[in-house]
């Protein structure tokens, strides 16, 4: 069984299209058994709870050091045995010693299709909003692999969105969501699932 954590700072749409997606079967040799928020005000808290996945609190704030921090993450999963990192709307930046501690386990969804609108400062809102001042007719989302570069990793998953007359950066991130994160995300984890268990077999 493939243990998977969850990593979160917000509202967790997606984490909850995880839980769903688990109670579907659609990543049967995987479980979430952790989420972890980086801030203790995340609805995703809640939707843990209400899940009954055992959740904690790993603020960057809390640490002087940003080593101490990237140390404090690694063994929060490393305790729990976490196989796969899943990254739903988490963010912080997490250092070269968590990414060394899980090379091509971690996995990122990104609101926009990479390479555009991404990198350092490219974080919910204000990518759709990006994308409307582009004035782009198509976005979509990106599920890549995470290494030291913001948003740079291999791509494993894309969806296409259409951007209509009107859209506000709400309404273009409701739409991105339903239409490609929810999906996308629960997709990419049952790959890396059945890849690591194949893995973890040979
Ligand atoms: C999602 O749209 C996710 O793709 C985005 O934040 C939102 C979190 O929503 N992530 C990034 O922008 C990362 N660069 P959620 O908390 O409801 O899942």
């Amino acid at each position: 069984m493939i243990k998977i954590a969850v990593l979160v700072s917000g509202g967790g749409t997606n984490l909850q299209a995880l839980i769903d997606a688990q109670k579907a079967g659609a990543f049967p040799n995987g479980k979430i058994v952790l989420v972890m928020a980086s801030n203790p005000k995340a609805y995703a808290l809640e939707r843990a709870k209400n899940a009954g996945i055992e959740s904690v609190v790993v603020s960057r704030k809390s640490f002087d050091d940003p080593a101490d921090y990237d140390r404090a993450v690694v063994e929060t999963l490393q305790s729990r045995g976490i196989d796969l990192v899943v990254l739903a709307g988490f963010l912080s930046i997490l250092g070269k010693p968590v990414i060394d501690a899980y090379p091509e386990r971690i996995l990122n969804i990104h609101p926009s299709l990479i390479p555009s609108f991404c990198g350092a400062g490219f974080y919910g809102l204000r990518v759709h909003q990006a994308a409307l001042d582009y004035g782009v007719k198509i976005t979509g989302a990106t599920v890549h692999l995470v290494n030291e570069i913001p948003d740079g990793g291999r791509i494993l998953l894309q969806k296409a969105v259409e951007v209509l007359p009107g859209d506000t950066p709400e309404l273009l991130q409701k739409r991105v969501m339903e239409q490609a994160e929810w999906k996308l995300l629960p997709q990419a984890v049952a790959m890396l699932c059945e890849q690591l268990e194949q893995e973890k077999g040979n």
